[in-house]
């Protein structure tokens, strides 16, 4: 049984931010099915990157679904912030909140796509309990904070387990895998039980954008049409 189709999902921390609204419409134009949208807040995550303001200009620069991954702590407080703003699809990790039940709920009642996301050291054991409330699962493939880090292979075994889980629950839920993704490994995450790739510099950090999103695209795909 095959699950949810192929989504590419260029991640903008990698596009210059300057001319962000060009590089989506190359993305957008070349194929991308999401544009996958890095907020992390200096307390998650060692790191600061960009806010609610972006989002809402995003959003209209874009037809695009948005996919707000959200690398902050307490995200319940920002969840219909970031809804309102325009994301689609709203990740919260497990490790952020104490609340992931509520969270989810929440995302879910204010009209988005809930995403449950978890770090490379959480095991996929911790969303037993949430498989039923959320639409897409994100496997973090790096430690979340920075583009342009090395992938982790243990967590092929990881997206291995949810998609066996997946199915054995009868669940629909996607799993996206972020960090690392490049041509190179496209294919066995799709054949793991990928769906979503995320990918920032190995499409906004090449010469050629458009040519780089077709690619990972026919990879993907090509690789579950032979795992169906
Ligand atoms: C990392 C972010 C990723 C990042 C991926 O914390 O969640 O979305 O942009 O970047 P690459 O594809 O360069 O590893
Ligand atoms: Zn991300």
């Amino acid at each position: 049984m095959t699950y949810a189709r192929i989504e590419i999902a260029p991640s903008i921390l990698a596009a210059n931010f300057a001319k962000l609204g060009d590089d989506v419409r190359v993305v957008e134009e070349a194929g991308a099915d999401i544009i996958h949208v890095d907020v992390m807040d200096g307390h998650f995550v060692p790191n600061i990157s960009l806010g609610i303001p972006v989002v809402a200009s995003l959003r209209k620069a874009t037809r695009l679904p948005l996919d707000v991954h959200l690398m902050i702590e307490q995200p319940e407080l920002y969840i219909e912030d970031f809804i309102r703003a325009g994301g689609n699809r709203i990740l919260v990790h497990q490790e952020a909140t104490v609340h992931l039940d509520r969270a989810l709920a929440m995302i879910r009642e204010l009209g988005a796509e809930a995403g449950a996301a978890i770090n490379p050291a959480t095991p996929v054991g911790m969303l037993t309990e949430v498989l039923d409330k959320v639409d897409t699962v994100l496997v973090m493939t790096v430690n979340p904070g920075f583009g342009g880090q090395k992938f982790i292979p243990n967590t092929y075994e990881k997206i291995r387990q949810l998609n066996q889980m997946r199915a054995r629950y009868n669940a629909s839920f996607r799993i996206e895998v972020d960090g690392g993704v490049e041509p190179e490994n496209t294919a066995e995450l799709a054949q793991a039980g990928a769906n979503t790739f995320v990918a920032g510099t190995s499409i906004f950090h090449t010469a050629d954008p458009a040519a780089a999103t077709r690619q990972l695209k026919k990879l993907a795909t090509q690789a579950l049409s032979q795992r169906a």
